[in-house]
């Protein structure tokens, strides 16, 4: 598919890289006009680990899981913290979870592989999926993970019969689908009837199969779950969702006499991508979630659940930033300027699937205002394959390094080896050093498996 037809009208915003706000990582800075993140120069390191690569402010990182974690037990004591693992995934960041005492949220066999391969807890993870296999299941049961988020009445007999099989009772949550229109892009919007998550409300379904869940052998009916979305900025859409689930753990209590114990709410915070954006601080998140829990429960004489979050993009998002470098120029007069990098939809599907946004910077022009709108699009064969459109940036020359903020969350976990591009290295920053955490593949990675 085509890019949408470029708006030759935009002007460039002729902000400097540190004028980007909420969209860099939190030690990002500008010394004599390089882009340091961690205390590491971006350019120096973007030649010497070669491009495309993902960079991760490592500060960050700490920074915002110690800060949702005290958001939530500071407001509401028995709370948890589970990390969306689909947002960004490698050993490294599973050690940070485990050592910072988040829980942890894997959605299939390879996000659990990756959870055992480190030692994490396996009752501090809650798995997801909405077709889980019977392999995955027979995993993740043996594995002992501490909660399995059921998803459909099909899947709660296999957990039971799988469970049974072994000897176990499993504890599962039941994923409830709210029908909440969370105000975000209709592809990551799943809270809504039509979705192919969950248990719907409609015609009393979840209702129902609460029943069977209690009376299903070798599963306890531990607590409930929902998601309504992702890039969520409108903090009501969460107020709404508590709002269902709570008349819905009333309802069971009052007609099947069983108390629910525990609410996992998911997550969907949004985050900045645009130097204009302003989502909500996760102290806003949290006090809105917690006090519309509280006070819900209370009206309902219900007892306080232990509540859990899942977040993911935003953990991660704004503490990523992806480094390539500038190979060819092409502008093609009244039409759009390209600037071509040597990545694109591979390392960052999200602007091919979702026309998503990002703000690009020159890391070794950083203190010059972004003077052009351009196309940064990648090296792949389809029209589409751009990481950002019409956006503006420092005048590029070739060679130089560009750096995309906010691509923490959702690029290196969907990339992939189109046009037998192998899949960047995944770097840490911290205190002025620079740690590989996942290596560059190699072209004998990609023909590891042939035959
Ligand atoms: C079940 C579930 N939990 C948590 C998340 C994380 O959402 P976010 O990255 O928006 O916080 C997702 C994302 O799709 C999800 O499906």
């Amino acid at each position: 598919m085509a890019l949408p037809a470029s708006d030759l009208t935009k002007q460039p915003d002729q902000r400097t890289t540190m004028e980007l706000g909420g969209v860099l990582p939190r030690t990002a800075e500008v010394r004599d006009g390089h882009l340091f993140v961690g205390g590491v120069d971006m350019v120096g390191l973007a030649r010497e680990q070669g491009t495309a690569l993902y960079v991760f402010d490592e500060a960050d990182l700490r920074w915002r899981m110690g800060e949702y974690l005290r958001a939530f037990r500071s407001r509401y004591e028995d709370s948890d913290v589970v990390y969306a693992s689909k947002a960004f995934l490698n050993k490294e960041v599973v050690r940070l979870v485990d050592e910072l005492g988040l829980c942890l949220d894997v959605s299939g066999g390879g996000e659990l592989a990756c959870a055992e391969a480190v030692g994490f807890p396996a009752g501090r993870v809650v798995m997801h999926g909405n077709n889980k296999t019977p392999v995955e299941l027979e995993e993740a049961i043996g594995a002992g993970v501490g909660r399995i988020v059921v998803d459909s009445r099909i899947e709660l007999a296999r957990v039971s019969e799988i469970a049974g099989a072994r000897g176990v009772v499993q504890d599962i949550y039941m994923r409830i689908t709210p029908g909440v229109e969370a105000d975000t892009h209709e592809y990551i919007r799943t809270g809504c009837e039509d979705s192919k998550f969950g248990f719907t409300m409609r015609d009393d379904f979840a209702f129902k199969c609460v029943k069977t869940a209690l009376e299903t052998p070798n599963v306890r009916l531990a607590g409930l779950h929902c998601h309504i979305g992702s890039q969520i900025f409108a903090l009501h859409s969460f107020r709404e969702a508590v709002t269902v689930m709570m008349d819905f753990m009333a309802r069971i209590r009052d007609e099947y006499g069983y108390e629910v114990e525990e609410l996992d709410m998911g997550g969907g915070l949004g985050i900045a991508y645009l130097a204009g954006d302003e989502p909500p601080s996760i102290d806003e998140f949290a006090e809105v979630t917690c006090t519309a829990v509280r006070e819900q429960c209370a009206e309902r004489g219900l007892a306080l659940p232990r509540l859990l979050v899942e977040p993911g993009r935003s953990l991660t998002a704004n503490a990523g930033l992806t480094l390539y470098t500038v190979g060819i120029l092409k502008t093609l007069p009244g039409i759009r300027k390209y600037v071509a990098v040597d990545g694109g939809m591979s390392d960052n599907i999200r602007t091919a699937l979702y026309h998503a946004d990002y703000e690009p910077t020159i890391a070794n022009k950083a203190d010059q205002p972004r003077c052009e709108i351009v196309t940064l699009c990648g090296k792949h064969c389809e029209s589409g394959d751009a990481v950002v459109v019409d956006m503006p940036l420092q005048k590029a020359d070739l060679g130089d390094i560009v750096a995309v903020f906010g691509t923490g969350a959702y690029c290196s976990t969907m990339a992939s080896n189109y046009n037998g591009q192998p899949r960047p290295a995944v770097v840490f920053v911290r205190d002025g050093e620079a740690r590989v955490t996942t290596r560059r593949e190699t072209y004998a990675d990609l023909m590891a498996r042939d035959l």
